[in-house]
Parts: structure tokens; C-alpha cells; sequence
């Protein structure tokens, strides 16, 4: 999906109708676009949201497609734009363009066993998706989700894992990198989670890989030993972006623009790309 050519450049504005903290450096925002029409993303898209007078970040949709004004952001508090947008109160005005990039296909997932890898804020990207597949749960084969974090302040959404827990079409497993007194779950890095489960038919399995960039190689080395194509491991990249339209070039891998023809690449694309992982 491409954004409307008046919302490439121009901000459209949207109202803050609840801001929280999800974690000591998360906030979760629900906005309502003042135009009332739908923000009409794919999941795996971002937005570039401004914050008028401090700049501009991209930020990824959170929540599923729908046909309401609604969408969801999270947004870890790192610099200039992300503080400003931690310190908005419900009934604030926020800029944003967009949504811009690619977004997960969801073509090659019909029918399908799926295999979520986020690691910490990885979730989020990712959750739009899993909404979406979880709404439309007859298309896809198994779902399995693995969410991994630092450690068990750092996770995200706990209403939705608990959720997803207990459904029995849904395989969650959790782990956290070190042992810690409030947690009583698997500890270990993400990776592993692999011998926990058995990926049955690796040919009709896609992976999802979200995480922070040290992540990449080590799942994408257990997805390939599992035996799943690379055409079929699926990962949302992240690169310094400014214009978020292709002008810049600031998010460029050598003749790849992460804000246009990504950020999602399939592992069979990435793996060309010079430093993407
Ligand atoms: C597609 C995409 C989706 C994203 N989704 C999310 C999301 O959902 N939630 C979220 O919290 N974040 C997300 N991010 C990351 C977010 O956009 C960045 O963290 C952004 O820099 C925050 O802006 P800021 O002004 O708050 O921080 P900045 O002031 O930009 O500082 C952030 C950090 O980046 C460094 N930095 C800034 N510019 C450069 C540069 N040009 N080169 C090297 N280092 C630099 C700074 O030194 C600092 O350490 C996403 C990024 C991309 C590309
Ligand atoms: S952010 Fe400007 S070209 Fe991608």
C-alpha cells in the first residue's frame, strides 16, 4: 500500500486518545486520524511522526488493519522526538506522514505455518501482524510466537500474551536472557527456544524475525538448519531515515532504500545487502 502523494510530504494530524507507560522506557500511544478516515496500513508499515517544532521519527504501526481512524504506536524513548512524544497527553495534536514502506506480503503466508521471532521491541512491528493473522485465523497453518526480552520489565503488551497463552491455536513461548527473582519462565537468549518446539513442515513454514540487530544471524542460522527457505524468512530492517519516501538516501543499503523497498526483506533478498544484518 502506497500513501496518498498529499500525505508523502505533508503532515496529516492525528489526536492522542491514550498515552501509557508500558515499560521504564516504552509508551504505548492510540490515536484517532482527524480526518477521520482510516489510516489504511499493511501490517509491517510505519508512520513518520512529527512532533512540531522537534523533528520527525518513523515508528511503526502497532495495531492491525482496520476501517476505523484508530491506530496504535509504541515508542521507546531514545532521543529528541521520542522524548517529546513520551511527554503528549490524551487530547494532544500529533503530526505524521504516511503509511510508508513495503509491510510484510501476506500472499506467501496463506495457508501457511507461522513461526513469530521478536526480540523486545520487535514485538511491536510484529503484532500488527499477528493481529491480523489471529482475525483471520482459518487462513494460516500453526501459529507459534517466541518473545524474547532482557528481562521481564522489558515486556511488552502482558494483557495480549496472557491472551495469546491461552488459546489453543496459539503457541507462545517466552524467555528472558538472564535468570531474574520475578521470573519463573525459560531463560536463554531467543535461539533458544528452537529445540523447545518441532517445525514439522519447515518447506510450508514462514518465519517472522523482528528484533534488534545482533538477533538476525543467530535465528535466521537456527530457521535455515530447521530447514525453512529463505525466501521464506521474513525480517523488518531498521536504518537512520529522514525523508521516508526515497529522496534521501539516508536509509540506503547499497542500491536498496530501507524506507521504500523495505523494511521488510526476505532473508533470500537481505542476505545480498552488504551490513543489512
Ligand atoms: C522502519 C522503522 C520503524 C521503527 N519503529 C519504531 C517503533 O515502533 N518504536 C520505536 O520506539 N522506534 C522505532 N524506530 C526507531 C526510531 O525511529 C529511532 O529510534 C529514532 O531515531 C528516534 O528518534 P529520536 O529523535 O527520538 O532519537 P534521535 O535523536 O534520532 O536519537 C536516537 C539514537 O540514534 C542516534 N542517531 C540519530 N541519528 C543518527 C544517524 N544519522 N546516524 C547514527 N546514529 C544516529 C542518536 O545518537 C541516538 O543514540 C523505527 C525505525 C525505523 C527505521
Ligand atoms: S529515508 Fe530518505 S531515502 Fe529512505
Amino acid at each position: 500500500m502506497v500513501a496518498e502523494p498529499n500525505t508523502l510530504y505533508l503532515p496529516q494530524f492525528a489526536t492522542v486518545l491514550q498515552s501509557e507507560a508500558m515499560t521504564a522506557t516504552e509508551r504505548y500511544l492510540s490515536l484517532s486520524l482527524d480526518s477521520g478516515q482510516s489510516l489504511g496500513h499493511k501490517p509491517g508499515q510505519f508512520v513518520q511522526v512529527s512532533v512540531l517544532g522537534i523533528g520527525e521519527a518513523p515508528i511503526s504501526v502497532s495495531s492491525p488493519p482496520g476501517e476505523d481512524p484508530t491506530f496504535e504506536l509504541v515508542v521507546r524513548n531514545v532521543g529528541n522526538v521520542s522524548s517529546a512524544i513520551h511527554r503528549l497527553e490524551a487530547g494532544s495534536k500529533i503530526g505524521f506522514r504516511g503509511p510508508f514502506g513495503n509491510g510484510f506480503d501476506l500472499e506467501p503466508l496463506q495457508g501457511k505455518d507461522l513461526l513469530f521471532v521478536c526480540g523486545g521491541i520487535g514485538l511491536v512491528p510484529t503484532r500488527s501482524l499477528i493481529k491480523h493473522c489471529l482475525a483471520n485465523r482459518g487462513d494460516f497453518g500453526e501459529v507459534t510466537i517466541f518473545f524474547g526480552c532482557k528481562s521481564p520489565g522489558e515486556r511488552l503488551f502482558l494483557p495480549e500474551l496472557d491472551e495469546w497463552r491461552g488459546r489453543d491455536d496459539v503457541n507462545l513461548l517466552e524467555t528472558i536472557d538472564r535468570p531474574h527473582p520475578d521470573w519463573s519462565g525459560h531463560v536463554g537468549v531467543i535461539t533458544t527456544l528452537f529445540p523447545r518446539i518441532d517445525i514439522a513442515s519447515p518447506k510450508d513454514t514462514v518465519a517472522i524475525v523482528v528484533g534488534p540487530p545482533v538477533m538476525y544471524r543467530f535465528v535466521i542460522i537456527e530457521c535455515l538448519n530447521a530447514g525453512i527457505d529463505e525466501e521464506n524468512i521474513m525480517m523488518s530492517l531498521e536504518r537512520h531515515m529522514k525523508c521516508g519516501v526515497g529522496k534521501c538516501g539516508h536509509c540506503q543499503i547499497n542500491q536498496k532504500y530501507v524506507c521504500l523497498d523495505g523494511p521488510v526483506f526476505t532473508y533470500a533478498e537481505a542476505r545480498h545487502l552488504k551490513e543489512a544484518i
